[in-house]
Order: C-alpha cells, then sequence, then structure tokens
C-alpha cells in the first residue's frame, strides 16, 4: 500500500503496514478509520481496554495522582488515553504538553491546562522545554518508542527526556514489543497453545530468522537504554503489563526515576 492511500482507504490491513511518522500522519487524516484505527491499532487491541491500560500508566507513573506538576506525552495520539490523561490533568492541576504531528492534535481537545506541540520528537524538543517553562515532572511515551527506534537515536531520545525531568522526576516508555520477549513466550507451550487458538490451526509459530529483526527492539536494546539511564544518575527498571493487556505476553514498560 502507498503511503498516501493511508488518508484515504477505507480498508486498510493495519497488521500489514509498516508505519513511521509520516504513516501516522496520513492515518491521522483518514475520515473512515476508528480512532483507534488512525493510531495504528485495530480496534480488538484497545476498543475495550483503554481504562485497564489507563490504570496501568497511573499505577506506573505515581505523580500523576499528585497535584500541579508538568507532564509530557510524547506521541499521545488521538485515541481515548490523551483524553482520560487531558481530564485527570485538569482535576489534578496539572499542565499538560502533549507532542505529535498537528494531525493527532487537532483531534484533541483543547483546554488552559494542556499545550501542544507539533512535530517530530525530539527535532521539537526546545519546543517542548518552551512549553513546559521548566523542568518536568513526569514523561509519558506509550506505544511510540518502537518508532523512535527507527526513526531517531533512542539513546540521545533517553537522554533528552532525562535531562528534562526534575528531581524526584519520572519517565514511562509503555507498550514497547520486545521481540527476544515475543520470542520466549512463543517457544513456550504456552506460547505454542496461545498462537494455535489465536489461528485455529495446529501450527507452530513462525520465529523471527537470525537477522531478520533489524528494525525490532529487542533484550539488547532495552538494557541498552536501561544502562544508559543508570549512566545519568536514574534508576531503570523493565516491568510487566498487567496479564489482562492484549499484549502483556510480548510488550515491556520501561520505567525511569531520576532520585
Ligand atoms: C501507536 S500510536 C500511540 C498513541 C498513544 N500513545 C496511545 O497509546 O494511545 C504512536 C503515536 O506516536 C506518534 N509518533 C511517532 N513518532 C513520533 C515522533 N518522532 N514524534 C512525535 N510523535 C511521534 C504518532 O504520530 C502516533 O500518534
Amino acid at each position: 500500500m502507498k503511503k498516501e492511500d493511508l488518508a484515504t482507504s477505507k480498508n486498510i490491513n493495519l497488521a500489514a503496514v509498516e508505519l513511521d511518522y509520516e504513516g501516522f500522519r496520513k492515518l491521522a487524516s483518514n475520515p473512515h478509520l476508528t480512532v483507534h484505527e488512525r493510531i495504528g491499532f485495530p480496534a480488538a487491541y484497545r476498543e475495550k481496554f483503554e481504562q485497564a491500560i489507563f490504570e496501568d500508566i497511573c499505577r506506573k507513573l505515581p505523580c500523576l495522582r499528585e497535584t500541579n506538576k508538568v507532564i509530557v506525552d510524547i506521541g499521545p495520539g488521538c485515541a481515548n488515553l490523551p483524553r482520560m490523561l487531558i481530564d485527570l490533568c485538569a482535576r489534578n492541576g496539572h499542565v499538560l504538553i502533549l507532542v505529535d504531528s498537528q494531525e493527532m492534535l487537532d483531534q484533541l481537545p483543547d483546554a488552559p491546562h494542556v499545550r501542544k506541540v507539533n512535530g517530530f520528537f525530539p527535532g521539537n524538543v526546545e519546543a517542548v522545554r518552551t512549553a513546559a517553562g521548566g523542568p518536568v515532572h513526569a514523561v509519558l511515551s506509550y506505544s511510540v518508542l518502537q518508532y523512535l527506534f527507527v526513526e531517531a537515536n533512542p539513546f540521545r531520545v533517553m537522554d533528552i527526556v532525562i535531562d528534562m525531568l526534575v528531581e524526584g522526576g519520572e519517565v514511562m516508555f509503555g507498550d514497547i514489543p520486545n521481540a527476544s520477549k515475543r520470542k520466549r513466550f512463543f517457544l513456550s507451550e504456552g506460547g505454542i497453545q496461545f498462537h494455535r487458538n489465536f489461528t485455529g490451526s495446529d501450527d507452530l509459530p513462525t520465529l523471527p530468522s537470525i537477522g531478520s529483526g533489524q528494525n525490532m527492539i529487542d533484550d539488547s536494546v532495552l538494557l541498552g537504554l536501561m544502562t544508559r539511564a543508570h549512566s545519568h544518575g536514574c534508576d531503570a527498571y523493565l516491568v510487566p503489563q498487567p496479564s489482562t493487556l492484549p499484549m502483556a505476553n510480548r510488550r515491556d514498560d520501561l520505567l525511569v526515576r531520576k532520585p
């Protein structure tokens, strides 16, 4: 499928499209898609899970439940998670900076506590800093690191995000597809059974061959990013998602805390 068609096609096989920042801009403008499809997810992966995902985010970024903080969301998209975050920030007196393409941001409500910064992160980091007006208490980037990994330098992203943090600040790179975790799962009895139930066949799951994972985050990338955070004086943790979330068997969350 051509990238231009992402903005107009009625039927898009999202599993077959390799999305990037420009691809998301196109999806965001497509009037035929649901809000979930505009951020690259078939409805089944998001529709009934957003509340549980949001509660998990709030557990992992405890400062969201405090008051009068500065929060940055890199890649909020246009579905319901950023709407929940906008509401929570209004209730708790937080300033919220949303960083995404203009096409995504235009679909989210405006509010006095919300500042929208358009453009490709981290290229627009100075505008993000200006919008924050000082150090940031929490950074959320949910289901975005896999795109930053391909199109930006993830170590530079880690450096920049940590540099924005106040002491005691916290970061969640959430919902990261981890190719190593996926492989471990599909080599297990439980993973084979999961695959067979999903496909309705007796086949074994297909595992990537050596060298085929060029654009994929795996254990080595995540451990490298944790080491990078450590080298900046931060704590870093790779933590699981609740098993009730749809991709918990192959995704991880990376949490960073500045002491
Ligand atoms: C899979 S969606 C996730 C949206 C939202 N965080 C959620 O989980 O509901 C990825 C989002 O990241 C945005 N994105 C990807 N690369 C980006 C970049 N370099 N700078 C800013 N936004 C980016 C896309 O436009 C898209 O809105």
